[in-house]
């Protein structure tokens, strides 16, 4: 695991956006794993910029969403579906046939969930999973004492998480309580994973994550298991990490060079 701890957001973004663009570059028929959230927007932002300035192609590239509203058309300004659209999709060269985000008006969830599974392995895989982290740890939507062996399902979000949501709904409108999930499970067969986090706010969250035991109680912490997690944060979110000198001094003393 490694832990990255950048002055700003905006160099945070900025060197979250290499790692995607490595990735696509390497690989043109990359499949990423993409988070919505105000924390990948400044990520988002630069791979626009990269598309626009650079060329970086994503017109092989297949994403697949980690999660969704249950309830919530695609159409609904606070639906990750329209999120995606808005902050990426609609500035890229990406296939709209590549792009996967759960449906949350799908009839059969079970089924649903399953086929998003099955179409996840049949694209061969996530060969890298953009993930923010709550406040509570979670990642997707995947609440404390979720199974860390979870799949794509159904979840209750909880009053936690609900109250830190409601700052994307207008007065008055409802947080869905359901929402549609990728599993821990899922999130940790992607070959590599990154994870950016930003403020203040997510500091204890992601200290848990990274030098607490591995527990369901903090799905982040899950990462600790996987060959090829990166955190991504800035100093607010770095500030209560009793490591930081050492991930620090990691940075700072490369094998090579910093990279
Ligand atoms: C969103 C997602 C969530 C968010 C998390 C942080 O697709 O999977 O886990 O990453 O709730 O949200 P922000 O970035 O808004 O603080």
């Amino acid at each position: 695991m490694e832990v990255i701890i950048s002055k700003t957001y905006d160099e945070l973004s900025k060197a979250a956006a290499k790692a995607v663009a490595k990735t696509v570059n390497s690989k043109p028929n990359a499949v990423l794993g993409l988070a919505t959230g105000s924390t990948p927007l400044g990520l988002y932002k630069e791979l626009i910029r990269m598309h626009k300035e650079e060329g970086l192609d994503f017109s092989h590239v297949a994403t697949f969403n980690l999660d969704e509203y249950v309830g919530l058309r695609p159409s609904h300004p606070q639906s990750y579906h329209y999120f995606m659209h808005e902050n990426l999709f609609n500035h890229i060269n990406i296939a709209p046939h590549n792009v996967h985000i759960p449906s949350a008006t799908a009839g059969n969830y079970r089924a649903f969930c399953e086929s998003y599974e099955k179409s996840i392995a049949a694209c061969g895989g996530i060969d890298l999973q953009v993930l923010g982290i709550g406040s509570d740890g979670h990642i997707g939507f995947n609440e404390p004492s979720s199974s860390l062996g979870s799949r794509t399902r159904i979840k209750t979000l909880t009053k936690q998480t609900l109250d830190d949501n409601a700052r994307f709904f207008k007065d008055g409108e409802k947080v869905p309580i359901y929402a549609i999930t990728m599993g821990v499970g899922t999130i940790l067969e992607a070959r590599e994973i990154i994870l950016l986090a930003t403020g203040a706010g997510k500091a204890e969250a992601v200290a848990k994550a990274i030098e607490g035991p591995v527990t369901s109680m903090n799905t982040a912490s899950a990462l600790q298991l996987h060959r090829e997690a990166t955190f991504y944060l800035d100093e607010a979110a770095a500030g209560k990490l009793e490591m930081r000198e050492y991930f620090e001094w990691i940075q700072a003393n490369k094998p090579g060079g910093a990279a």
